[in-house]
């Protein structure tokens, strides 16, 4: 491997630092980027830390103990972008801000850099007058915790050249990765729309006072031999990230069952974001979800 294999992550929240750290156990040389420079700091000291644990449990190539200079915290999105390859965006799931940032891209990059963006819903079709050479461009939508939720959806923007997006899936086969491609353009694209079915009736059997969150996962858990439910995952997520996601396919759909209900914007206006904030539909760190013997405690 080289520079020239580099991998921008542009944003280091909840999700740049975890893709960060997938493909750098790997050996892609990564470069990530933030606005907001403290989010850097904190990104590498928890792909430090997780990279060792989770190379102690196996769950990432040894590599990820210690990744060296493989991933490199940088200043400005000029030296983020600068000879790589492939952009993968993952600011907030705000079109206003995502179509700011692919401006720039377009304007820092050349015509083969793949741009892609990790949102959860929305189609790159909407980045695509702001991109120039759209043809470069496409959603790559990694998983939270890739190394156990492993695939990887790819989606055309409409242009989208072949080549580009076999090239990404290429780079996800040899990083532990799944990748699928959606066959036709879809707000959600493959899982994210199964997914949104699911939320939606999950917070409306909470909001109506039919069963407590932790009830729904723990009939979640025994009816789908899962690990964890709806409510635990959304806790992971962010409610923010939720409330977002869950806003643009209510303006898609313009179903007023899609909208979000109340519970939700209340817990996000009363700082409730699940685990990044300590409290979400669960009190962490130590979540009933976690307890022993659950779901059956
Ligand atoms: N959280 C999840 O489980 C999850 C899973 C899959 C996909 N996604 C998608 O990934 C994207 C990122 O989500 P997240 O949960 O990591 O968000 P987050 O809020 O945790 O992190 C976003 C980061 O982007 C930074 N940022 C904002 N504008 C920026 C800009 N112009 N340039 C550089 N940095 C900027 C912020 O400072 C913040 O640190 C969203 O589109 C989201 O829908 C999230």
């Amino acid at each position: 491997m080289n520079d020239s294999d580099a991998v921008a992550i542009i944003g280091a929240g909840t999700m740049g630092w975890q893709i960060a750290l997938q493909l750098a156990s790997y050996g892609t040389p990564i470069r990530l980027y933030d606005r907001d420079p403290s989010v850097v700091d904190t990104a590498l000291g928890r792909i430090r830390e997780h990279g060792a644990s989770l190379a102690a449990e196996g769950l990432l190539p040894q590599r990820a103990a210690d990744l060296g200079d493989l991933v490199s915290g940088v200043e400005t999105l000029a030296a983020a972008v600068d000879g790589c390859w492939y952009v993968i965006e993952a600011i907030p799931e705000r079109m206003d801000l995502k179509r700011e940032l692919f401006v720039e891209l377009s304007r820092m990059t050349g015509p083969e850099t793949i741009l892609a963006t990790n949102s959860s819903s929305f189609k790159s079709r909407h980045l695509a007058d702001v991109t120039v050479h759209p043809e470069r461009l496409m959603n790559s939508h990694y998983y939270n915790v890739p190394w156990r939720r492993s695939g990887l959806e790819l989606m055309t923007c409409g242009v989208t050249d072949g080549k580009h997006m076999e090239r990404v899936a290429a780079l996800a086969r040899r990083s532990g990765l799944v990748p699928v491609v959606a066959e036709a353009e879809s707000t959600g694209f493959v899982f994210n729309r199964v997914w949104h079915a699911v939320k939606r009736e999950s917070l409306k059997v909470v909001a109506e006072g039919v069963a407590s969150a932790e009830d729904v996962d723990r009939l979640w858990c025994l009816s789908m031999e899962a690990a964890i439910g709806p409510f635990a995952m959304m806790d992971r997520v962010g409610l923010d990230v939720v409330l977002d996601i869950e806003r643009h396919y209510a303006e898609q759909s313009g179903e007023p069952n899609d909208a979000p209900p109340q519970l939700l914007i209340e817990m996000v206006a009363r700082g409730e974001l699940g685990r990044k904030s300590g409290r979400g539909f669960y009190t962490y760190p130590s979540p009933a979800w976690e307890r022993p013997g659950w779901p059956r405690t």
